[in-house]
Parts: C-alpha cells; structure tokens; sequence
C-alpha cells in the first residue's frame, strides 16, 4: 500500500492508504474531518470540495495516493478554533443555507474565488459556483452570503 504523507489544515500526517481511496474518503474516514460532505462521488456536486496547494478542487475526483506531499485546507480549517470566517459568517447572517449538505464545499468554493477576486460581481460569483450543488436554497442567498463576505473582506483590509 502507498505510504502518504500531508498536511491537513496546518497538521501533518503519514498513513498507509488503499490505492484506491479517494481523497474525501480520507478526509473524513481516516482522519474524521466530516466537514467535507459526499453527494455525489462522480465529481457533480461539489460538495467535497476542498484546498489542494491553495487551489479548490473536488475531493472525490483525486485520489489519496495523488495527494501525497500536498497541503490541504478543509472547512475545519478555514478559521481559527473558535472564530468564523467571513464566508461562515455571510452565510449565516444572509440565510445562504437550509439543509446545510452543500454548505461546506460551497464556501469552500467561494473561499478560493474571492482570493482571485476579491470583489465579484453577482454573475462572477453564480460562474464561480457553476460546479456546486444545492438542492435547497435556490442559490439566490448563497450569492447575498458571498457579496456579504466579500463586502466585509474589503472593510477589514
Ligand atoms: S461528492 Fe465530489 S463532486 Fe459530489
Ligand atoms: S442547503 Fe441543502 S443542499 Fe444546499
């Protein structure tokens, strides 16, 4: 077996992993980090979204093996213990969720597009969110919590 090593939201860790485990799998069953969700498994929803090397990708379409020597944020490690991040804090000031399944690969997302675009317009964002599902909200106060994040972003520079 593949012997990998990563870190993980500031935490390095080595393992010995199947071949064939995905990456969310890892995430979550080997290292319990049950923020990142699984919808889908075919790479459609975007719900197991992650930070490779500061870049969002779906964490079901890697696998584990492929990630050795990365480093990897996931929505545990967004903020602080403790404290939330603009984009947590948008989403729960603008009602960005229901169900709250697609939520942490949403802002997973959106955390990636707005460090290369601070400022988006609304059609930036909604293209930006173009691989990520929600069966509930109607996406209209997804991109309310994203301007909101954005907003607050641009007042704390
Ligand atoms: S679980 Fe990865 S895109 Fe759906
Ligand atoms: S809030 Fe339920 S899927 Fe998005």
């Amino acid at each position: 077996m593949p012997k990998i090593t990563l870190t993980v939201n500031g935490k390095t860790h080595t393992h010995e992993v199947e071949g064939r485990l995905l990456l969310v799998h890892y995430l979550r069953d080997t290292l319990g980090l049950t923020g990142t969700h699984v919808g889908c498994d075919t790479s459609s929803c975007g719900a197991c979204t992650i930070h490779l090397d500061g870049k969002a990708i779906k964490s079901c379409s890697l696998l584990a093996a492929q990630a050795d020597g990365s480093s990897i944020t996931t929505i545990e490690g967004l903020a602080p213990e403790g404290e939330l991040h603009p984009l947590q804090e948008g989403f729960k000031e603008e009602h960005g969720l229901q169900c709250g399944f697609c939520t942490p690969g949403m802002i997973m997302c959106a955390a990636d597009l707005l460090s290369h675009n601070p400022d988006p317009s609304e059609q930036e964002i909604r293209e930006g969110l173009e691989g990520n599902i929600c069966r509930c909200t109607g996406y209209h106060n997804i991109v309310r919590a994203i301007q909101y994040a954005a907003q607050k972003s641009a007042v704390a520079v």
